[in-house]
């Protein structure tokens, strides 16, 4: 069943305050853009939404991926590499919502684009959390 995005969650926290903060933000604006494409908003609604989305994700792949840096986080190729599949994700829905009309597809990825962050937050962020908890980096 497709991940749909409904309450945040506690379940869903790192323990690290920015982290988390972040993450709510993001949940916030997927939230945003599922509202935007249910309740079909214009094309140039869904796309400013979008847009809105990638701007923030970039903020905060951009924080963790500077602090794994900083902190030479041995599990950082990997985790980068899963930011990258979101990314990607990303602009394929982008792509698809602008130039196409294949909204069964757009629908399909959107769902995954859910499917990942809550698998990403709950597993790879939560090691990161826990990683540069214990380093005292990241406060
Ligand atoms: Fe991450
Ligand atoms: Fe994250």
């Amino acid at each position: 069943m497709a991940a749909t995005l409904v309450d945040w969650s506690r379940g869903f926290e790192t323990g690290l305050d920015w982290q988390d903060a972040q993450h709510r933000e993001l949940f916030d604006r997927l939230v945003a853009l599922d509202r935007a494409i249910e309740q079909r908003q214009s094309r140039e609604v869904v796309s400013r939404t979008l847009e809105f989305l990638d701007d923030y994700v970039e903020t905060h792949f951009g924080q963790e991926e500077e602090w794994m840096q900083t902190t030479s986080y041995p599990e950082a190729a990997r985790h980068r590499a899963e930011h990258e599949d979101f990314r990607l994700m990303l602009a394929t829905f982008h792509h698809f919502v602008t130039r196409t009309r294949k909204l069964v597809l757009a629908t399909k990825i959107r769902a995954e684009l859910n499917q990942w962050f809550l698998r990403h937050i709950q597993t790879t962020d939560k090691r990161l959390g826990g990683f540069l908890k214990k380093m005292g980096a990241g406060a």
